[in-house]
């Protein structure tokens, strides 16, 4: 594998533990201004030191995400329907390759329909992506998404949609969670994240990500369950004790619930973190004048 790629997948999958904490904030792209992120840039911003990647479209990228922050960009580059247009799964790509590389993107995302009227132009365009973003060392995170059918997400149909992702090539699978979940990972040779799917109670959404985790996903790409929670921050602070702290969900429940009770920081995170990442005087380092090595007068 490419340094490129190898380092791309790095700053999604932590080689420290092998786990992944994704945010997923590109609902807009399909479902318009979705309740609680209807400012993207005031659910984002509090989040932002706690994932470590960041799914989103390049239109909240640009209006909604400061630049200076250095968490990695997962870009979503498909879409093309609507919640209210006639099929969901008619999706393209609608990003370019040399827009994603301007936007720094650490790895594109795109939906596979399986099963839905427009399958085989979504598997289509996903080794179309691959084979395009492989050339510039970019990972490709393929979304197996279900549209407006919830009845689907059995074992046997998500371990077909994940696998097939996989067959074209793509270096992440994200799919949800179901009853049997080895048998999706098992069958999927490639890591898979799952997603949260809608908002549940708190301590439901904690227990979803810990058997994601124990079923042997490396992560999660959590959305709804985080910023649409009333507790945004603790939310995903005890979602990263499950993913890179191994907490159980007694105890990330409990450590949920103690946050909830803490004072928030003063005004918002972000200003603190710009503050923190601007370059320090470093007196100490600049170079000294070094009058000894300074080549002598040869008066010869
Ligand atoms: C759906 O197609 C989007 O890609 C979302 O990013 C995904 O569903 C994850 O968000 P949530 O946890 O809200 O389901």
């Amino acid at each position: 594998m490419d340094w490129g790629l190898q380092n791309r997948i790095a700053q999604i999958i932590k080689p420290t533990d092998n786990r992944a904490l994704m945010l997923a904030v590109d609902h807009g792209y399909f479902l318009g201004p979705t309740e609680k992120l209807e400012v993207p840039r005031k659910a984002i911003s509090p989040l932002l030191k706690h994932c470590d990647s960041l799914m989103l479209t390049r239109g909240v990228q640009r209006t909604s995400v400061n630049p200076k922050f250095p968490t990695p960009i997962v870009l979503r580059v498909s879409g093309g329907s609507s919640i209210i247009g006639a099929d969901l799964s008619n999706e393209e790509i609608t990003v370019s390759i040399k827009d994603a590389i301007r936007l720094n993107a650490c790895a594109l995302a795109m939906s596979i329909f399986v099963g839905s009227k427009y399958e085989k132009q979504t598997i289509v365009n996903l080794g179309k992506l691959v084979s395009e973003a492989e050339e510039f060392g970019i990972p490709v995170l393929a979304v197996t998404a279900v549209g407006k059918e919830i009845g689907q997400k059995d074992a046997r149909y998500l371990s077909l949609a994940c696998r097939i992702a996989a067959e074209q090539g793509a270096h992440i699978v994200k799919t949800y969670y179901c009853k049997n979940f080895e048998k999706v990972v098992e069958s999927c040779p490639v890591p898979i994240i799952i997603a949260g799917g809608k908002k549940i109670p708190e301590r439901d959404a904690l227990e979803l990500a810990y058997n994601s985790i124990k079923s042997g996903a490396v992560g999660v790409d959590m959305g709804r369950n985080i910023w649409q929670s009333d507790n945004p921050v603790p939310m995903i602070r005890a979602v990263r004790a499950i993913v890179h702290g191994n907490s159980n969900v007694n105890d990330a429940f409990t450590l949920y619930q103690k946050l909830c009770k803490e004072k928030p920081v003063k005004n918002s995170l972000v200003k603190q973190k710009i503050k923190n990442i601007q370059p320090k005087k470093q007196n100490n380092i600049q170079p000294k004048k070094q009058n000894n090595i300074q080549p002598k007068k040869q008066n010869r």
